[in-house]
């Protein structure tokens, strides 16, 4: 297996490893994660290099996307979706990728990255609840589920976070 950021020709794998990842009961129904996908590539705060595939040979297996948001007009990138496809889960493909996507935002100098998730999961990556590093959600009822992991404390700046116009929040 390995990691690369995504280009264009990915995108109906990344798409379908999507759908597949977050697909609810009826497998038909297009799970909205997907289409939240195709905006976040058609944006301004879409940026390649942080938008990375997970290859077995040359199929896509997995993907992770962080987009740029802002505090006080200050860019921070927001993770998300994070998918892996199902016959492939449980071995280590999405750590990789969150390893992938934290060397490459470490690479660049970048203070933090912000998600919503669940805290069971994002915990072994080092996230922590944003609140107490003083970054606040657009939605106070995500509570702890709105994580920031910090790699430059020094340099992370404090107040409300806002996510790339496709999240819509
Ligand atoms: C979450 C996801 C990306 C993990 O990918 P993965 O390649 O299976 O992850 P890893 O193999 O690195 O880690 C697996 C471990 O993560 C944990 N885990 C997986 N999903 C979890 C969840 N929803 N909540 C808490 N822990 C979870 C389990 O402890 C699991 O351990 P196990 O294999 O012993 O059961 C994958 O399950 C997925 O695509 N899920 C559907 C989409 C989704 O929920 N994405 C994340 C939210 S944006």
């Amino acid at each position: 297996m390995h990691i690369r950021p995504e280009v264009f020709d990915d995108r109906a794998a990344v798409y379908a490893v999507t759908h597949a990842a977050f697909a609810g009961i009826d497998p038909m129904v297009e799970p909205e994660e997907v289409g939240l996908l195709q905006n976040l590539f058609e944006c301004e705060d879409y940026d390649s290099r942080f938008s990375l595939v997970a290859l077995d040979d040359s199929v896509v297996i997995g993907h992770v996307i962080a987009t740029w948001g802002r505090i006080n007009g200050e860019p921070m990138l927001g993770l998300g979706p994070l998918a892996v496809a199902p016959e492939y889960q449980h071995r280590g493909v999405g750590s990789i990728l969150m390893q992938s996507i934290h060397d490459r935002a470490e690479a660049e100098s970048l203070s933090a990255i912000v998600l919503l998730g669940a805290p069971s999961y994002y915990r072994r990556f080092g996230y922590e609840p944003a609140g107490a590093r003083g970054i606040t959600p657009s939605d106070a009822s995500w509570g702890e589920h709105f994580m920031v992991r910090v790699f430059d404390e020094a340099k992370l700046p404090r107040g409300a976070y806002q996510y790339a116009k496709p999240f819509g929040v």
